[in-house]
Order: structure tokens, then sequence, then C-alpha cells
């Protein structure tokens, strides 16, 4: 009964994620280089509170600089650096429904080199993911494309070494996407379903409601050229499934890095 979702149920859902799209908006908006993580939380969850969504879905991380590489952050109590990306995880509860929203953006309003290519990679796996993401395909297929174009992607920039398919049989891809791509939401934000039956991954089907969100995360003392240590993405985004493939509920929070810059240009402080 919770994985299918009613049309009533689609519309709390929607609530829920129009909601945190705002409150992620307001924190694009607001972020600046002094600030501490803190602040960008209180701006979050004054978002919920003001739009009558009491409670958060789950605690809320906010991750700049290294923290961002830490999975489950939720100290919260770092201050914000020019120069550092901050990864915001957040999402509210409306009527008792889910919202689970990740973006991460840079404090100074403008992404370095370095990040602007992780940023990208994890972008376009999201991506590619997406493509997958339709009734009778299942989660395990979408992971598999993530994992190929992460893994690609860490060759090309150097981050990674040898062939493809030897890095995916090892799984060194693992140590900076260390987590899974989806689960279900819906009245709690891992929510309740199986996601096998009988050994077999379970086929999406219309009506279900799940997250996307890869990542990369370097850590600070990871072996690789420095110049990437320290940097942690992920983008999440929470996808209804429809007959003719997916809607995303979540679109409206920018994720482009044109977007996410034109944006934070046009800061309300
Ligand atoms: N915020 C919890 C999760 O992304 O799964
Ligand atoms: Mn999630
Ligand atoms: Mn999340």
């Amino acid at each position: 009964m919770r994985l299918i979702k009613s049309a009533r149920e689609i519309d709390l859902m929607r609530k829920a994620a129009a909601v945190a799209t705002q409150a992620h908006i307001r924190a694009m908006q607001f972020v600046e280089a002094g600030k501490n993580e803190y602040h960008l939380e209180a701006e979050i969850h004054h978002e919920f509170a003001m739009q009558g969504a009491k409670y958060p879905a789950y605690s809320t991380i906010v991750g700049a600089g290294d923290n961002a590489c830490i999975l489950h952050y939720t100290e919260n109590n770092q201050g914000l650096k020019s120069g550092d990306l901050v990864l915001i995880d957040a999402g509210c509860e409306w009527q008792g429904y889910a919202s689970d929203i990740t973006r991460t953006f840079p404090v100074s309003g403008a992404f370095s080199n370095e990040q602007k290519q992780l940023y990208e990679l994890v972008l376009n796996a999201q991506l590619a993911a997406f493509n997958v993401i339709k009734p009778d395909n299942t989660i395990k297929q979408a992971s598999d494309v993530v994992i190929a174009v992460i893994t690609q992607g860490l060759i090309d920039l150097g981050i990674l070494k040898g062939k493809l398919t030897d890095n995916i049989e090892r799984q060194t891809y693992r140590q900076f996407y260390m987590h899974g791509l989806s689960h279900w939401l819906g009245l709690d934000v891992h929510d309740v379903g199986n996601y096998k039956i009988d050994g077999q991954d379970r086929p999406l089907k219309t009506g279900m409601v799940l997250t996307v969100e890869p990542g990369i995360y370097i850590a600070p003392d990871a072996d690789v050229d420095s110049k990437w240590c320290g940097i942690g993405i992920r983008i999440e985004d929470n996808l209804l499934i429809t007959q003719s493939g997916h809607e995303n509920l979540t679109l409206a929070a920018p994720k482009t890095i044109s977007d996410i810059e034109a944006l934070m240009s046009k800061k309300s402080g």
C-alpha cells in the first residue's frame, strides 16, 4: 500500500517537494563566506515552518568544505569559507509525507574548475540514471549506469587509473561513491518496501516515488592529486514513476552550474 501512491498521496508529496525546493533556493540566496553552517540550517527550517511544514523529514545536513565528504554529517556548526562548496541535504514533511533533496553549491557563488568538473560528472551520472527510471526497469539498472558514468569520469580526470571494466569489477569507485543510488520515499524518508522480490530486483511501477542521489566525495586525505581533495558533491531528486517514464517532483531546485550561478548572482543576502 505504501509503495504505490494514490493521487491524493502524490498531491501531498508534490507539496512536500515544493516546500523543500523553496528552502534550498532560499539557502542558495542566503549563503556567504563568514556565515556558519547552522545559519543555512536555520534558513532551511525557517522556510519549512513559514510554509506550514512543521517538521524536517530527517536531520538536515549542511556540510561545507571537507564536511561535505562526511555522509551523515549533522553537526552543522562550522564556518563557511569562500572557495568551498556546501552540500545541503534537507527535506520536510507535509502531512506526514517526506521530501529528500540534496543540492551542492559554492559559498562564493562561483564553482572552481575542479569543483565544476566533478559537479558535471555527478550531474551527468544523475541524468543518465533518469533515462532508465521508468516502469519495468529496476533501480539496479540505474545504479549500474551511474557506476559506469562515474567510474569512466574519474578515469578521465586521472583520479582512477586503468580500464573501466577492471575498475568496475574491483569497485575502485567505492572510495569516492560509497552509498546507494535510490530509496523509496513516502511516509518515511527511507520508506518501507522490498527492493527485491524472490531474489530478483523489483521492477519500477507507476505510482512509486524514489530518490535518485549520486555523489562523489574525495576525502581530504585521499591518495589523489590534492587539487581534488575535500570536494564532496551529491545531487538528489525525488522521482514519481509515471506511465511514460517519470516526473521529477524536485525539478525546480536549481542544479545546473549555470542555473545555480545565475540564481546566486542575484542573492538577496
Ligand atoms: N537524507 C537521507 C538520504 O538522502 O537518504
Ligand atoms: Mn535520500
Ligand atoms: Mn537526502
